[in-house]
């Protein structure tokens, strides 16, 4: 335990609604509380969207990367829109998914667990509560689970009916994906034939085709050896998880059940839910309710971090020490991630507490054009990440994963990667409703890097057992 650190004082009792005694951050203010009301009590009684055994397996497998033996790939929209409420949207996402998480479990070596930033990613967190257009301000949009997003006054009123709304739409979107997981959609061959498709058609293809053809090898040995979609349920099958940011305490509370077989509580709006930058107070709402469900969780963690916070925190969160339970979400950006993320690695380490760290190297990396555009530079992603893995190897540390905001659209909204996307070219397909993501062609490209760094890394000679010849 660090010297400085200041213990958390003993917990008091909790319950889904304890956090409505605690000091709440960016919460609408709906204007009928009896509607409202009326909402939750509905949403109480609807059938829980997940199930908590598969909670468990999920926390199962977060654990196993906590201990190097498995590498997280989170992914999804910023905010999911109600407008994108189709099949197409939602298969190419996961198809995207399933192709990053191939080259990736090539790389890391170790099998990589799929998390979608998908059915349920509705409440964003905002920088400002009001946002000003020629001289008019109205409250800022929040996600649609909570107001619309167009700018008249009447669209940013929060509407208790738009949790009602998310509740269904997670539903179909995760009735999907589940569909998708296990139907034969997800099947090895084929999402690593998509990939080679990819590879044929990037200006990166002499780069990438070295790899791909080893995945190529590796499928065609395996066949031989008898190992084929119709006699391995893991080739044809995949398991698939969901989360999003833990921000709307009432949604969230109405969704919480206790599961029968172990008498503990779970939040059934998805598997993995998380703490956002800007509620994770120590005391504050976000953080008491989720200390209360034995979902996996996480915790972003950005550049204000403080060690000691954050030894407070995990201790707050992970007071069994359960591997699996926490995941901390390095957000720091590519410029500070060297100076920021070392001292924060070096506490947790130190107190003993099993985390599991990912990167997430999008939300240090946002910047503002001069036509007022949110973009990111797909090169300060790429180094963000890097720097990260950079830390755990001289830590000692496993680098466990990586959080991404992406699509499986054409947009543009990140400039930079091997099409050289230019701050021109953002008008072209700028359709976020909140900040930017990686393309279908640039998510590949990020994981198609990052696994030939991964692999680098793994397969490169133990500079120490050289030294010892
Ligand atoms: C997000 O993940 O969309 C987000 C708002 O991130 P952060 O809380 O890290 O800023
Ligand atoms: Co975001």
């Amino acid at each position: 335990m660090m010297a400085q650190h200041i213990p958390a004082p003993s917990p008091s009792r909790w319950s889904p609604e304890s956090w409505r005694g605690r000091p709440i951050w960016q919460a609408p203010v709906y204007p009928d509380g009896t509607r409202l009301a009326a909402v939750e009590q509905r949403l109480t009684r609807y059938p829980p969207l997940v199930f908590a055994g598969e909670a468990r397996r999920l926390r199962a497998a977060l654990g196993e990367a906590a201990s190097g033996r498995a590498f997280v790939l989170q992914g999804g929209d910023c905010a999911e829109s109600f407008a994108d409420f189709t099949a197409n949207v939602i298969r190419d996402t996961f198809r995207v998914l399933l192709q990053m998480a191939v080259v990736l479990t090539f790389g890391a070596r170790v099998p990589v667990v799929k998390l979608g930033r998908m059915a349920g990613q509705y409440a964003k967190p905002r920088s400002s509560d009001a946002e000003t257009q020629d001289g008019v301000t109205l409250p800022s949009y929040r996600g649609d689970i909570v107001n619309g997003p167009d700018f008249t006054a009447e669209a940013r009123i929060p509407d208790p009916a738009r949790m009602e709304a998310g509740y269904f739409q997670s539903a179909g979107t995760l009735n999907l994906l589940r569909a998708f997981a296990s139907g034969g959609y997800a099947d090895l061959h084929q999402v690593h034939r998509w990939n080679l498709d990819f590879v044929e058609r990037s200006p990166l293809a002499e780069r990438y085709r070295d790899l791909a053809a080893r995945i190529d090898e590796t499928l065609g040995f395996m066949a031989a050896c008898g190992m084929t979609s119709a006699t391995t349920p893991q080739i044809r099958e995949t398991d698939f998880y969901t989360s999003h940011e833990a921000l709307l305490l009432p949604y969230e509370q109405a969704l919480t059940r206790i599961d029968s077989t172990t008498g503990d509580w779970y939040a059934c709006s998805a598997h993995f839910l998380w703490i956002g930058d800007r509620t994770r107070q120590p005391d504050g709402a976000h953080v008491e309710f989720l200390r209360g469900v034995k979902n996996p969780i996480g915790l972003k963690v950005g550049p204000s971090t403080a060690p000691d916070e954050l030894l407070r925190l995990i201790e707050t969160l992970n007071p069994e020490a359960v591997p699996g339970r926490l995941t901390l979400i390095s957000r720091m950006g590519a410029e500070k991630v060297a100076a920021k993320l070392p001292p924060l690695v070096r506490a947790v380490r130190a107190s003993g507490i099993p985390v599991l760290w990912i990167s997430d190297p999008m939300h240090g990396n946002t910047i503002t054009t001069a036509s007022r555009l949110k973009t990111r530079r797909f090169d300060a992603i790429l180094a963000e990440v890097r720097g990260f893995f950079d830390i755990h190897e001289a830590e000692g540390t496993w680098p466990g994963g990586v959080h991404v905001e992406m699509t499986g659209q054409n947009v543009t909204e990140c400039i930079g990667g091997a099409h050289q996307l230019t701050e021109a070219d953002l008008g072209v397909r700028y359709e976020t409703f909140c900040d930017p993501r990686l393309n279908a062609g640039q998510s590949l490209e990020l994981a198609f890097l990052l696994a030939a760094e991964l692999h680098a890394r793994r397969t490169a000679p133990d500079p120490t057992a050289t030294a010892a010849q």
